[in-house]
């Protein structure tokens, strides 16, 4: 149960797609009209490769070669696999392709044990593209990558000016005053005075969703998002420029379009990324995600000149957390695949695995002196371990009563301190030097996924499900301020 929910929410592309939905339905009704009522010729790139996208690439694309055939480019599709090209231009009832979408057989494509077979509408489509000669659209070329080309022409939606859903929060951070929040959105940054609760500015984003956030030492902000199962990015936003619009009263910056306020991209991927970490020099930045890669940036020479030092391939399935040892030579990560893992990032090499958990691990972090590891994960649990020598456990911490989803720490050498939320509602705090629980902070009424601490270690945020953000101080644990970060959003009226 735990398991599946937790997938949902932060990851699976279902929720993605009701979400899209939700929104959708607010939009103007052209919008939402499908390609079936589409007048003129059929595009091969508007039209037929998003149903190639959704349906087929699962087992023809670069890696997979069901069948010996990639579809992932107009030539591969052409070339066709054990068979001859699957596609008799001008002639659709003479090509294998659309005898195989239409088959009743056992050989019908998608395979049946696949799910059902393509609708009629999308079948119609294929047909009527193959009949008009089964052309490529003219300035593409044959070899050109669809999956990066619908990337491309893809445009994100403007975030609804008032939200009718409440937005789960998957990430936050404290600006380097203390005084401010930045809370991911739907498509959107939005920052907050942490002691008011009150919006200040939105900063509109390719990504979907902002699963992680770091600030660099020059108060430029790294996120790493994406679109579940369609697209994922890490770019570099400059939060206080640009020109602001008001919309509803409130300044929005255009993190899209502006090359002033999104000042730099990172990577782009085929799937999400869920997390970072910035050593603390700053001068390396480090991200994971669906793609199992972690990617190490070097940031010396600042971030517009950014280079990827390494990219490690270390897990079996996604990345969720990494974190640098201070001193920075050493890299923690952990994942879905049930570990967490220490790489040496001079001699680019695995030191070793803390297999514990025995399920997925959502976060990890380190002690001050780099030789203690701390993760959390499915197993309710947060787990200290030796991150030098044999990677064994040192003690279980005990922790939550349910799913642990993130850990935040500061490394400081009088006052470190670590923060973790959980599916039980509570965010706790410890003190990495003893492992000792020191509080515990209550509030919040849904799952929490994400908390972060303030740069002076006063306060400690915590963003849920169900769009509410808590903020306390850490010092007596009393809430400073709990608020609902998806702007104009009006709770129902309780019964
Ligand atoms: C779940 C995996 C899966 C999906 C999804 C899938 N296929 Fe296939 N496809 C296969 C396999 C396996 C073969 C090889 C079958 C064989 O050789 O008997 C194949 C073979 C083919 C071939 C014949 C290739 C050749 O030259 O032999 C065509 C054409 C094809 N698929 C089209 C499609 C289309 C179009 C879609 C999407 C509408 C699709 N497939 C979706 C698994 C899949």
């Amino acid at each position: 149960m735990l398991t599946s929910r937790f997938c949902w929410c932060v990851l699976c592309p279902l929720v993605g797609l009701a979400l899209a939905l939700a929104f959708l339905l607010a939009a103007p009704p052209e919008a939402a009209a499908g390609a079936a009522v589409k007048k003129g010729p059929i595009s091969f790139i508007n039209d037929v490769a998003p149903i190639l996208k959704e349906n087929c690439f699962a087992c023809h694309d670069a890696k997979k070669r069901k069948g010996k055939l990639d579809m992932t480019s107009y030539a591969n599709l052409r070339k066709g696999g054990d068979k001859e090209d699957p596609i008799t231009p001008s002639k659709p009832e003479e090509s294998l392709l659309v005898e195989l979408i239409t088959s009743t057989e056992a050989d019908r494509m998608p395979p049946k044990e696949a799910g059902d077979p393509l609708p009629k509408d999308k079948v119609a489509i294929i047909e009527q593209w193959i009949k008009e000669g089964a052309k490529l659209d003219t300035g593409l070329q044959p070899q050109t990558d669809l999956l990066r080309e619908l990337r491309v022409r893809w445009k994100p939606p403007v975030p609804p000016a008032a939200y009718k859903f409440p937005v789960n929060v998957n990430s936050l951070a404290f600006t380097s005053d203390n005084k401010k929040l930045v809370v991911g959105g739907y498509h959107e940054l939005t920052i907050w005075d942490a002691a008011l609760g009150k919006l200040e500015k939105r900063i509109y984003t390719r990504a979907e969703r902002a699963y992680a956030m770091v600030f660099l030492p020059d108060g430029k902000l790294v996120v790493a998002g994406g679109r579940p199962g369609q697209e994922g990015d890490v770019r570099i936003y400059d939060i206080n420029a640009g020109t602001p619009k008001l919309v509803n009263g409130i300044a929005v910056l255009d993190g899209v379009n502006d090359k002033a306020v999104m000042v730099k991209e990172l990577v782009e991927t085929d799937d999400s990324v869920l997390c970072l970490a910035i050593s603390t020099d700053g001068k390396k930045l480090a991200a994971g995600g669906c793609d199992r890669l972690v990617r190490v940036w070097d940031l010396a020479a600042g971030h517009a000149n950014a280079k990827v030092a390494q990219t490690i391939e270390n897990h079996a399935d996604w990345v969720f957390g990494v974190a640098f040892t201070p001193d920075g030579t050493r890299l923690l990560t952990c994942s879905r695949d049930k570990t967490a893992k220490v790489w040496d990032l001079k001699k680019k090499e695995s030191v070793l695995t803390f297999p514990d958990h025995q399920n997925g691990v959502y976060g990890v972090a380190v002690s001050n002196d780099g030789k203690v590891g701390f993760s959390v994960g499915e197993d309710n649990q947060l787990r200290m371990w030796n991150a030098t020598g044999d990677g064994k456990q040192i003690r279980p911490l005990g922790g939550h009563g349910k799913a642990v989803f993130k850990i935040a720490q500061r490394l400081d050498a009088k006052n470190p301190l670590m923060a973790t939320c959980s599916a039980d509602g509570s965010v706790r705090l410890w003190n990495p030097l003893n492992g000792q629980n020191t509080r515990t902070l209550t509030g919040h009424t849904d799952w929490v996924y994400a908390v972060a601490i303030s740069p002076d270690g006063n306060l400690v945020a915590a963003g849920a499900w169900n769009g509410e953000v808590r903020v306390w101080k850490v010092a007596d644990g009393k809430e400073v301020k709990a608020f609902n970060a998806s702007p104009g959003y009006v709770p129902p009226k309780k019964k």
